[in-house]
């Protein structure tokens, strides 16, 4: 959702005739994109600004927009007060408005809703994967998480502008739409007619537009994996066989106290239902360690369903307190090393399983779509069905959607060649 937020922020300035430069001493204005999710993010914001209120042109503007905005408010004027503009997650749109008024100071942290998706300008050029935000904020409040109070309540965008967006989408250029939501599979809309709206029936739409070959979507709630939207994997082949839903900790215990009231048995039914659905899905998780008053018989339980799901993809993190959460104020907190401990050995595991699903894709023949060339100029990066990259040798006007046969894996990436 952030890279999606900046890249948007860039097209929104180009819009104004400002370009990108990554030289903060020719900037004339500099836009910190923030996370707060972790304290170690939030922290580099503010050592970050200092740099840049040094290196900068005098008169170049420069300020914060997204969560850690959200989250300093007013305050981060009073820590940095040359500070052009501090802008929440939902007011990035009004950014141009320092533009127009150089020396006003810009503050709006509120949770305006979908203001924002109206007010941007629409873009003349998408890329290849569009990315279409499709709801916002969470409902589900876990004891960890700052999310629902820096993006606020889940409010998800009419079927209508979603689809808008998605066709202008694929007639400017996509071929794969992903939609984005906190809690994606949460998306709701009731039309004015008191129709509902589902995800479900979001991809079904989006599978009938010709120039889109591929669906994906992120970030799911294992309880809202609902069986309209588990039946899509069996009847939308375009929807790619490779789901993200986090799972977070593998013990019970740990799990209701995240607030995260599903149980293993049910995690695991819906991934087998998804099985029986598209038989070739693979699943990709998030999980925190060393959350408050976890044991180690807890983080065994976590290592157990690591091996028991087989995720070819994970992001682990170490349990970070966040203000305005309810875990930061449990009384038994785990220590530093301990959290670190159990991540390296969390990581190695995970790591490993994505390896060994790397090698397994050898010899086989996957659909892939281009990214773009390496660094080098000398190979074209494509990404399979499981968003791997696949390195290939370059080839002047190379197919956006094609066949490559995979010659070799690593835990990064794959290496392949065209079948034609
Ligand atoms: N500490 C560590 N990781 C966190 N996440 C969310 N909040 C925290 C926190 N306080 C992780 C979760 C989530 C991902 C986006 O970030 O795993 O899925
Ligand atoms: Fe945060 Fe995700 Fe939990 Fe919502 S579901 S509170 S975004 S971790």
């Amino acid at each position: 959702m952030n890279v999606y937020d900046g890249w948007r922020i860039a097209r929104m300035l180009e819009h104004r005739g400002l370009t990108q430069t990554d030289n903060v001493a020719d900037a004339d204005i500099i836009i910190l994109n923030t996370c707060a999710v972790r304290a170690k993010a939030t922290d580099k914001v503010f050592s970050a600004l200092g740099r840049i209120r040094r290196a900068k042109k005098p008169n170049a503007l420069f300020g914060i927009v997204g969560c850690v905005a959200r989250e300093a408010g007013a305050n981060a004027f009073r820590r940095i007060p040359e500070l052009n503009f501090v802008l929440g997650p939902q007011s990035y749109h009004k950014l141009p408005e320092i533009l127009d008024d150089p020396d006003s100071r810009l503050l709006d942290i509120n949770l305006g809703g979908l203001e924002k998706f109206d007010s941007l300008p629409q873009l003349e050029k998408s890329p290849r994967i569009a990315y279409i935000p499709i709801q916002e904020g969470c409902n589900h409040c876990c004891t960890y998480c700052i999310v629902p109070y820096t993006r606020g309540r889940e409010i998800s965008r009419s079927f209508e502008s979603v689809m808008h967006d998605t066709i202008h989408a694929a007639q400017t250029g996509a071929i794969e739409i992903c939609f984005l939501g906190q809690n994606v599979n949460g998306y709701k809309h009731t039309d004015e007619n008191g129709k509902l709206y589902r995800l479900s029936d979001l991809i079904r739409e989006t599978a009938k537009i010709p120039e889109i070959m591929r669906i994906r979507f992120t970030s799911s709630y294992p309880t809202e994996m609902t069986d309209d939207l588990i039946s899509m994997f069996a009847t939308e082949p375009k929807l790619l066989p490779f789901l993200n839903m986090p799972i977070q900790s593998g013990s019970q215990n740990v799990l209701s106290r995240m607030n995260r009231p599903y149980t293993l048995e049910l995690y695991c039914d819906i991934i087998n239902k998804l099985k029986q659905a598209r038989p070739d899905i693979q699943i990709s998780s998030d999980f925190i360690v060393g959350f408050p008053g976890e044991s180690d018989s807890d983080f065994d339980d976590t290592m157990k369903i690591a091996q028991k799901i087989k995720y070819i993809n994970s992001y682990s993190f170490k349990y970070s307190p966040r203000p305005h959460t309810g875990a930061a104020l449990m009384s038994d907190q785990i220590p530093e090393n301990i959290k670190a401990e159990r991540l390296a050995k969390l990581d190695a595991y995970l790591n490993e399983v994505q390896r060994e699903f790397n090698i397994s894709c050898i010899d086989k023949t996957l659909s892939c779509l281009l990214e773009g060339p390496d660094k080098t100029g000398k190979h074209l990066i494509y990404r399979t069905p499981y968003m791997q990259p696949c390195i290939v040798e370059y080839r002047e006007n190379a197919p956006e959607l094609t066949d490559i046969i995979i010659t070799d894996a690593n835990k990064a990436c794959l290496r392949g060649k065209f079948k034609i």
